[in-house]
């Protein structure tokens, strides 16, 4: 059962604050000037929320709100769909199609590599008990005997996985990986908040019987959930509003061993440097503030997470790692192991940016001393950095620990990417998340954040080469470069900040600027002569693959103000009567529902913007 005040919570809800008071202050005004608010198909909405006492509802609702049915329209994303209030006060963020087309995917990946390694550990299995009984002819049914997985538990075949959506809201983003992802398990939604509850339970059934065999809806707290069902799920996905700080130390338990953990934070105001303080309290980890800050934030969260998961002799291994939109999401696998976990320490890094020039080194935490072919381990040696910065002079900011590992595997991402290009039509978000994924797949996956073109070039207040020429300079050093997924300006190098200074004080001898105040780091930096000759001509490899393509890397967002709100969604159709129950509607369009035709997304190429 539902109650009035709940409904009114359900009709108040929505992520955009200033719609939620606009539509309160439209409400009382109508109420104030005694509007006769329309009411027409009550009986239909309240059998929709699953009302139960209609008349009593009936008089209370016809004093508050309109119950017009027309005013509830059908969302549909992927396949999909979730009933709403027409004005959007119902939970749904458009925005966030991106987010769930890319853990689609990563789901699809993450199903068919399962896939493989349990087909692998079975031939293995089965290798080493022909080696230890070779006598036996016959051949073992290794479908029916025990089979040790990494995480050292014991299992016979594998299931299904299941999946827990910890955090579900309307159950939309359950829906589509029950309704789309092909081969999964269950799905288990959970929300703390009972209207959510309610309107995910409804959408279930909504969405026919496929969904309601598959998904599930709980009212409870996640992290209780999460504690109380320790390795029980092989995908966790955490979409919180905000940090998902709290739920870390539950959801890591909670996946079982080669699973994964999918997980978002929006707070990127915190995790970029916006408060230092803040950041260390919930992840423990200080940012700094720098044009490589997105990338950081997605390091600061992984790093966090493999600090949750040591806790329990757990590890993660990260397969994708990206900045989309407002937020930052991570694909990681969880493995038990106390002695892997040793590790960590050789996966984290400290960071010293130089406040005057904005140059960063890395200090990594650990180290490894190998003698008489054993291991062992150490703190790492220390400091990388003088007290001033050898190349302006100025004192440095120190911030980490960060996950200085690589944030993705580059074979996942491959496998990730041939999905969504194969399955095309069935990502609505498909431009951008394939442009997000192209970008990612050609990033050089062992050299943690990038300089900067144009920050560079700011210190020295001087123009800037083109993208190629730089590129083609750093390539012509004997270095490797990429571009960054989180900027079109980024580019990740392994050469070392006096390199690249000194080919920006090649190009500047070319390019003179006009002369600062001799204390400006800019200044310092071009006092010292270079001690290597850079060279700009044309390097082969100076273009990325996309960008020799003219694959846009990077795409405007599809609309102004993408962000959460009021998306205008379809009319209730017979289709929808049939599976919600005649008696739901009393009132429907006769029309055939069609899908919103997609927005145009005009296309930005970088490749001019970058060269
Ligand atoms: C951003 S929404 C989730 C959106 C959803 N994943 C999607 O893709 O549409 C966050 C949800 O988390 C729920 N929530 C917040 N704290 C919670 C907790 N401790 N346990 C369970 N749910 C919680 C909120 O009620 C809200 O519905
Ligand atoms: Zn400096």
């Amino acid at each position: 059962m539902i109650s009035i005040g709940q409904l009114l919570v359900l009709s108040s809800r929505g992520e955009n604050p200033s719609l939620k008071e606009a539509t309160t202050r439209r409400r009382r005004k109508r109420s104030r000037e005694g509007e006769t608010v329309p009411f027409e198909g009550k009986s239909h909405i309240l059998l929709l929320l699953n009302m139960g006492d209609v008349e009593e509802k009936e008089q209370k609702l016809s004093k508050t709100l309109s119950t017009d049915p027309n005013d509830y329209t059908i969302i549909k994303e992927g396949d999909a769909e979730i009933l709403m209030l027409a004005n959007n006060e119902v939970f749904y963020n458009k925005t966030q199609v991106n987010n769930r087309d890319i853990s689609i995917a990563v789901l699809r990946t993450f199903i068919s590599k399962r896939k493989e390694e349990h087909a692998a550990l079975l031939s293995k299995k089965a290798k080493v008990e022909h080696q230890m009984d070779p006598t036996q002819d016959e051949p073992i049914d290794i479908s029916k005997e025990p089979l040790k997985t990494l995480g050292g538990k014991v299992r016979r075949e594998l299931n299904p996985p299941r999946v827990l959506e910890a955090l579900s809201a309307s159950g939309l983003r359950a829906l589509r990986y029950a309704r789309e992802v092909e081969e999964i398990g269950q799905v288990i939604a959970v929300d703390n908040d009972k209207v959510s509850v309610e309107a995910c339970k409804r959408n279930i059934k909504l969405n026919g019987s496929m969904a309601c065999s598959k998904v599930e809806s709980h009212l409870a707290d996640a992290r209780v959930y999460m504690l109380t069902h320790q390795k029980e799920f092989d995908v966790v996905d955490l979409d919180p509003y905000g940090s998902p700080s709290v739920f870390l130390d539950s959801a890591v338990q909670s996946v079982a061993d080669g699973g994964m953990l999918m997980c978002t934070a929006t707070d990127l105001a915190v995790l970029c440097g916006g408060n230092g303080e803040v950041c260390y309290s919930k992840y423990g980890s200080y940012p700094v503030k720098g044009k490589y800050c997105h990338e950081m934030a997605l390091r600061i969260l992984l790093a966090s997470i493999e600090s949750h998961a040591n806790r329990y002799k757990r590890y993660i291994v990260p397969v994708l790692s990206v900045q989309m939109d407002f937020y930052i999401r991570v694909f990681v696998r969880i493995f038990t192991s106390a002695s892997a976990m040793k590790n960590t320490p050789l996966k984290l890094s400290y960071v010293y940016q130089c406040i005057g020039c904005d140059s960063f080194h890395l200090q990594c935490l650990g180290r490894t001393v190998t003698k008489n072919n054993s291991v062992r381990y150490a703190p790492g040696f220390g400091p990388v950095v003088p007290q001033e910065c050898s190349d302006c002079g100025k004192k440095f900011n120190m911030g980490g620990p960060i996950w200085s590992a690589p944030i993705h595997d580059q074979e996942w991402v491959a496998s990730i990417l041939e999905n969504v290009k194969s399955m095309k039509d069935r990502y609505p978000a498909y431009d951008r998340i394939s442009a997000v994924l192209g970008t990612v797949s050609e990033e050089l996956v062992d050299v943690p954040l990038f300089v900067s073109l144009h920050n560079l070039c700011a210190t020295l207040k001087c123009t800037s080469p083109s993208a190629v020429m730089f590129r083609s300079a750093v390539i012509n050093a004997g270095y490797r470069i990429s571009g960054s997924h989180v900027s079109p300006l980024g580019m990740k190098t392994d050469a070392p900040m006096d390199v690249i200074w000194d080919i920006m004080r090649c190009w500047v001898k070319n390019h003179p600027v006009k002369a600062q105040p001799p204390e400006q780091s800019g200044s310092v930096i071009l006092s010292k002569e270079p001690t290597l000759q850079a060279n700009f001509a044309r390097a082969f490899a100076s273009l990325s693959k996309s960008q020799a393509k003219k694959v846009a890397r990077f795409l405007p967002n599809p609309e102004p103000h993408w962000g959460p709100k009021v998306r205008a969604g379809r009319q209730i159709t017979s289709k929808h009567v049939s599976l919600l129950g005649p008696q739901s509607i009393n009132r429907c369009n006769s029309h055939e529902e069609g899908d919103e035709p997609d927005a145009k997304r005009p296309k930005m190429d970088d490749s001019t913007a970058n060269s």
